[in-house]
């Protein structure tokens, strides 16, 4: 479990001050002046050493990103972009962060603004989160009068932060996107390359990053790379936001090392699976588009990046859904395509018409009303739209179906051969040819 000394967000429920002075006091802005004079190479170099990667969702490594960034003395300005859109179901850590330990991303803001040559930060916020919206912006107010950031700042770094809150479309959450929908116009994702890091907001070099991954920062730079790097295993270091929902006794989110095991996750902060262990009967471990795990694979099951990706699977924003047996695994899994469905942008064909078909077919497997030979025929047009569209929406839309065919194939049979045996084959016949 980890130590108490060794937690970054101290007011995460919210039972403490959220304001300047109370997040002075659990250590926000301390030696600050000092961390700015070290220069951005140096913080380029602590946050590389710390081996935190993206919190966001892909777990690219942020101080690499970072360095992709064009060195100062170019005509354009460079830009800083926190991504707060929050949208990705089951997931629910940046607004905590937000909501009550704000000076935390503000602070993480000025530096990775001063390491990337940024003069401004913008936030963008999920529309339907106007409370966090409301707080940050306090929080932001404080700041500037208290000449942390502004024009001639105490730290000698010139730094704006201002706030934009979205309007509740899921794709806006794409980095890309983002930048489109903060430019005032419809959030589509843009082709890559160029990436933003030379092509962003505005045409001028941006950095796209989570909020988590910002608001860590200000820690690592005061205690340390090397003490980020010991938490956690290799190649996936520190600690992390777990967001756990669904069928466990206690719904939460927690800060925990990264590499913790999914039991002790579940056992001890969230009050155990509902009816215990043996009533589990699949997990979702890192928000709606990761493939879902079933019951012996969580056994024992260390919760990173890389042995989420061995297993096939991924730990995505860490957001872990927990089902148990009273789950419709089908229907689970039919609901998030509908979701998929309704978010898709459209600009590309795989996405726009593939997410619609599979969520069409699943939601007759549900209820029985499929041929046996659609599940290979499913499974081959999920591959059919991974990797072939603009953004990563469409390999969220897949990959949950994957997990199901991967590991509850059975289930679709069982449900097909229910159905076939009650109706004689006739609705079955029928539906396969619409
Ligand atoms: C459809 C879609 C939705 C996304 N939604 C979010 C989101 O809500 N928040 C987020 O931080 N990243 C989201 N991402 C990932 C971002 O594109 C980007 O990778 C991330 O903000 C980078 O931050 P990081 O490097 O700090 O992880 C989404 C990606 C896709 C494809
Ligand atoms: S993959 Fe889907 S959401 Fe992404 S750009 Fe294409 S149509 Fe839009």
């Amino acid at each position: 479990m980890l130590d108490d000394k060794d937690r970054i967000f101290r007011n995460l429920y919210g039972l403490e001050d959220w304001r300047l002075e109370g997040a002075k006091a659990r250590g926000a802005w301390d030696g600050t002046k000092k961390l700015v004079e070290k220069g951005p190479e140096w913080i380029i170099d602590e946050v590389k050493a710390s081996g935190l990667r993206g919190r966001g969702g892909a777990g690219f490594p942020t101080g690499l990103k970072w360095s992709f960034m064009p060195k100062p003395g170019g005509p354009r300005p460079h830009y800083l972009v926190v991504n707060a859109d929050e949208s990705e179901p089951g997931t629910c850590k940046d607004r905590e962060i937000m909501r009550h330990d704000p000076h935390l991303l503000i602070e993480g803001c000025l530096y990775a603004g001063l390491a990337m040559n940024a003069h401004v930060a913008y936030i963008y916020v999920r529309g339907e989160f106007i409370r966090e919206r409301e707080r940050l912006q306090a929080a932001i107010d404080e700041a500037y009068a208290a000449k942390l950031i502004g024009k001639n700042n105490r730290f000698g770094w010139d730094f704006d932060v201002f706030v934009h809150h979205g309007a509740g479309a899921y794709i806006c959450g794409e980095e890309t996107a983002l930048l489109e929908s903060l430019e005032g116009k419809k959030g589509q994702p843009r082709l890559k390359p160029p990436f933003p890091a030379n092509v962003g907001l505005y045409g001028a070099p941006t950095t796209v990053n989570n909020v988590e991954s910002i608001a860590v920062v200000p820690d690592i730079l005061r205690r340390g790379a090397t003490w980020f790097a010991g938490l956690g295993r290799p190649n996936n270091t520190g600690t992390k936001l777990f967001c756990i929902s669904g069928h466990v006794n206690n719904p939460c989110t927690v800060e925990e090392e990264m590499g913790v095991s999914l039991r002790e996750l579940i056992d001890r902060h969230a009050g155990g699976v509902r009816g215990g262990w043996d009533n589990l009967l699949a997990v979702i471990p890192g928000g709606s588009s990761v493939p879902c795990l079933p019951s012996p694979a969580c056994q024992s099951l260390h919760m990173d990046f890389d042995s989420l990706s061995a297993l096939k699977s991924g730990l995505g924003t860490a957001a872990v859904i927990v089902m148990d047996q009273s789950t419709d695994i089908i229907r689970a899994i039919a609901r998030l395509a509908y979701f998929y469905k309704h978010e898709s942008c459209g600009q590309c064909t795989p996405c726009r018409e593939g997410t619609g078909w599979m969520w069409r077919v699943l939601e007759r497997m549900a209820r029985g009303e499929a041929q046996k030979g659609e599940i290979d025929m499913l499974l081959d047009v999920t591959y059919q739209v991974e990797g072939h569209t603009i953004c990563a929406l469409g390999d969220a839309a897949a990959w949950p179906i994957q997990g199901l065919i991967r590991h509850f194939r059975h289930v679709i049979e069982e449900r097909i051969d229910d159905h076939q045996a009650r109706t004689s084959g006739t609705d079955a016949v029928r539906s396969a040819a619409e």
